[in-house]
């Protein structure tokens, strides 16, 4: 029997409350434990001592489920195939998170401290560029056609950061600006997880289309539940509520009360926005409402999750298929 991994205590994550979906999390976990241990036990380790907690501290695992799902809803039915294409996806993810995690200057990450809080900035650097290593040699792995698009997602994901940068504190920033940054941002990797599974299953371009579709949908929306959480959110997160605003970061809700609030009140709005402190929450949440923006964007998500959910009719009906559009459905109600 392999020995177990200390599992690290950080945030609760019973994200997937169907037992199937969990079934398929814990299926996901079991491999990435396993790699975790390997690379722990070979002249990797110093590297892996320093990523593990953050890898293994309990993510939702929300891009490698649905990987494995829309690889089945494909027609693929050999988990083999499709299994370091979703630890490739929630590696590359997570390396992402502890170098966003440095600029946006975050302090908690899966509800424990971020790795440069911990270990500071170079050996947090140095993490986040051994899990992209691992990420994209486990991506190498498949054909050309299947690195290009985790390649390609992974640079219009640097592009969408900078795009976030050049519209910090920018309070003539437009929904199409925002988009942009979340396609590149967030949207992407899930459509290039979902299109990539697609193809190694071995599905014909009108499904790999459609599942690229339902992951640039779904993805938009999940961006857009996380921008609302940051306003609205609690501990349970595993991060704490608030980043975007400190950060001056130009999220849709902001820019849709920016975009209808005028006189007085728009002024208001700026100058909390300018000033932010954790004392103005109330009067920025009165703002909100009165912009009634908090519902115009969860109208919105409902939109994206929608359309993701109608890309998939092309598919035939699994049982897959159905857990792809219950993620999808219940996405809208995360807390975490
Ligand atoms: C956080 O991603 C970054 C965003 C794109 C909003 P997740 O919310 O998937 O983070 P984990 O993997 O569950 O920690
Ligand atoms: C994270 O975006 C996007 C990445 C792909 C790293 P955010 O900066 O909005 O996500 P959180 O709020 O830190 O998780
Ligand atoms: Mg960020
Ligand atoms: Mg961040």
């Amino acid at each position: 029997m392999r020995p177990l991994v200390v599992m690290v205590k950080g945030m609760e994550t019973a994200y997937f409350t169907n037992p199937n979906l969990s079934a398929i999390k814990n299926r996901f976990d079991d491999a990435l434990e396993e790699l975790v241990l390997e690379k722990l036990s070979d002249d990797e380790a110093p590297a892996m001592s320093l990523a593990r907690d953050i890898l293994l501290s309990g993510g939702k695992r929300f891009r490698p489920v649905l990987a494995l799902l829309a690889h089945e809803a494909a027609g693929g039915n050999d988990d083999s195939m499709i299994m370091d294409l979703a630890l490739a996806s929630e590696i590359i993810h997570t390396a992402t998170l502890i170098h966003d995690d440095i600029y946006d200057q975050s302090k908690t990450r899966r509800g424990m401290p971020t790795l440069h809080t911990s270990h500071g900035l170079s050996h947090a650097i140095i993490a986040g560029d051994y899990l992209f290593v691992i990420g994209f040699s486990l991506g190498g792995r498949y054909d050309n056609i299947i690195v290009e698009k985790l390649g390609k997602s992974a640079a219009n994901l640097a592009s969408g950061e900078l795009l976030q940068f050049e519209h910090v504190g920018n309070f003539s920033t437009t929904p199409e600006d925002y988009y942009a940054i979340v396609d590149g941002k967030t949207a992407g990797p899930f459509a290039s997880a979902c299109a990539c599974a697609g193809i190694i299953a071995g599905a014909n371009n009108q499904i790999i289309n459609s599942l690229e579709t339902f992951g640039i949908e779904i993805g938009r929306a999940f961006q857009l539940v996380d921008d609302l959480l940051d306003l609205t959110g609690a501990p349970s997160m595993g991060k704490p509520r608030g980043t975007d605003v400190h950060d001056g970061k130009m999220t849709l809700p902001l820019i849709h009360a920016l975009t209808l609030l005028y006189g007085p009140e728009r002024e208001q709005l700026e100058d909390i926005l300018n000033n932010f402190s954790d004392d103005r929450w109330q009067e920025l949440t009165v703002l909100l409402n009165k912009s009634n923006s908090l519902e115009y964007v969860k109208q919105l998500i409902k939109n994206h999750i929608n359309r993701a959910i109608d890309s998939l009719n092309t598919l035939p009906d699994s049982k897959a298929k159905s857990m792809m559009m219950e993620i999808a459905k219940e996405s809208q109600n995360r807390k975490l």
